[in-house]
């Protein structure tokens, strides 16, 4: 098991986002989160990263409890997020984007004795990255001139940056064409080999063709957790979300 909440709960004044939710994601899995807009799901990845506290609950990270913990030190237990909105440099070039956010998971000070064995320098871990998402040949353009589908791209690829063992994913496809989705699901199931994924999204065709666990979030609650050929036949999730049709 790599990541655990138990009871984790976020109450906005009367509201509850995430209620009682007990998650458990284990160590290579891709689990998507599918759920209806406002059930609660990037407020649940907000409460994982630190940047909400819970109302009630835990969140354990490899059996270590990580609530309450800032976002800089979430990002250095390894775990990477990529957003939902834009959160790029847009006047710095991908590389640029990708070095600052590799230096940023890098705690301290680069101790030469100790570190120079086991230490890829931010630089070295950009190219990596780059090279992992395709990106190389676009290295040098800056990020405001890529297109929207290119923008969402180099986002996954700055929460890959710190070369999380944990990578949560919110809508990783959303505005883009049905060939750019085809190319972001492969690039997800690639670097999903290397790495536990929660994935958000709405793009029922990439929730079904990535995931090895599925949970359903409604009104801030889990109503189904399972493999995806189980959450087809739910009916209670036909019903809040899939509409009958699970395609
Ligand atoms: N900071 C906040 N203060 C008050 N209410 C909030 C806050 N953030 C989110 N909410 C409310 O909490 C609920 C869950 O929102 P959340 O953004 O987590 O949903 P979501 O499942 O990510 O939806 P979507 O699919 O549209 O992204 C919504 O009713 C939202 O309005
Ligand atoms: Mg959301």
């Amino acid at each position: 098991m790599i990541l655990r909440t138990v009871n984790l709960t976020k109450n906005f004044g009367g509201l509850m986002a995430v209620d009682h939710v007990n998650l458990e994601v284990e160590e290579g899995a891709v689990h998507s989160i599918i759920g209806p807009n406002g059930a609660g799901k990037t407020t649940f990845f907000n409460i994982l990263t630190g940047e909400i506290s819970p109302t009630e609950g835990e969140v354990f990270f490899q059996e270590k409890k990580i609530t309450g913990l800032k976002p800089h030190q979430v990002a250095q237990m390894r775990i990477g997020r990529s957003f939902q909105l834009n959160s790029l440099f847009k006047n710095l070039t991908v590389l640029e984007n990708l070095r600052l956010a590799a230096h940023s998971q890098h705690p301290g000070h680069f101790n030469f004795l100790k570190d120079f064995r086991s230490f890829t320098s931010p630089v070295g871990q950009a190219r990596k990255v780059l090279e992992e998402m395709e990106m190389t040949p676009i290295a040098a353009k800056k990020a405001g001139e890529l297109s929207h589908a290119g923008q969402r791209t180099l986002e996954v690829a700055i929460a890959l940056a710190g070369n999380p063992l944990l990578l949560l994913l919110d809508e990783p496809t959303s505005g883009m064409s049905p060939e750019e989705t085809i190319r972001m699901i492969r690039l997800i199931k690639k670097i999903a080999k290397q790495r536990a994924m929660v994935v958000i999204e709405h793009n029922m065709k990439l929730v079904w063709s990535i995931s090895s666990v599925i949970t359903v979030l409604h009104q801030g609650q889990v109503i189904a957790t399972g493999p995806p050929s189980q959450i087809e036949k739910n009916a209670e999730v036909r019903k809040a979300y899939l509409g009958g049709d699970a395609e």
